[in-house]
């Protein structure tokens, strides 16, 4: 892995924090690690297609999964849906270099949150011109994590010190 990429990424990260007028939203988490994403993007019309205006990001997770993120929400930015959609894990934290393999899981779960908010946002209604967040979707990471800790069996949460 580039370290020298990873601390650009971290020192100077991209698209943090949640995005209220969002077309779509997506939330992963690994069960390996317990760690999360979501990740929003808002879309425009740019010479006849729809591609990505923006997106961002929250993540409860590694840093190997924020400096993704961070790359991934920019690298999308332009594409159509179709387009991001094809871009595997590897292509969105290519400027990482490979990822150790301790670490694959992590830009796995970005592509996870990215595929999430993509498909989300295929499955509604065109006339709504409300963010589509299912129930579960709503509202930040925090959030979620605060729900999730009352639904037993989805995510585990481990609070150190
Ligand atoms: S996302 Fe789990 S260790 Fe990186």
């Amino acid at each position: 892995m580039n370290e020298e990429a990873l601390q650009q990424a971290l020192t100077d990260t991209q698209n943090l924090g949640e995005m209220p007028d969002a077309d779509a939203v997506g939330t992963v988490g690994s069960p390996d690690c317990g760690d999360m994403v979501r990740l929003w993007i808002k879309y425009k019309e740019k010479d006849g297609r729809k591609v990505i205006d923006k997106a961002s990001f929250q993540s409860f997770g590694c840093q190997t999964a924020i400096a993704v993120a961070s790359i991934a929400t920019e690298l999308i930015r332009g594409k159509t849906k179709e387009e991001a959609l094809a871009m595997k894990a590897d292509e969105l934290s290519r400027p990482l270099g490979p990822l150790p393999p301790m670490k694959i899981h992590c830009g796995q779960m970005v592509e996870g949150a990215l595929r999430a908010a993509l498909e989300a946002e295929s499955t509604a209604t065109p006339a709504s011109a409300a963010p589509v967040t299912a129930p579960d979707q709503a509202g930040t990471l925090a959030d979620a994590l605060s729900a999730a800790g009352k639904t037993a069996g989805k995510v585990k949460i481990v609070l150190t010190s």
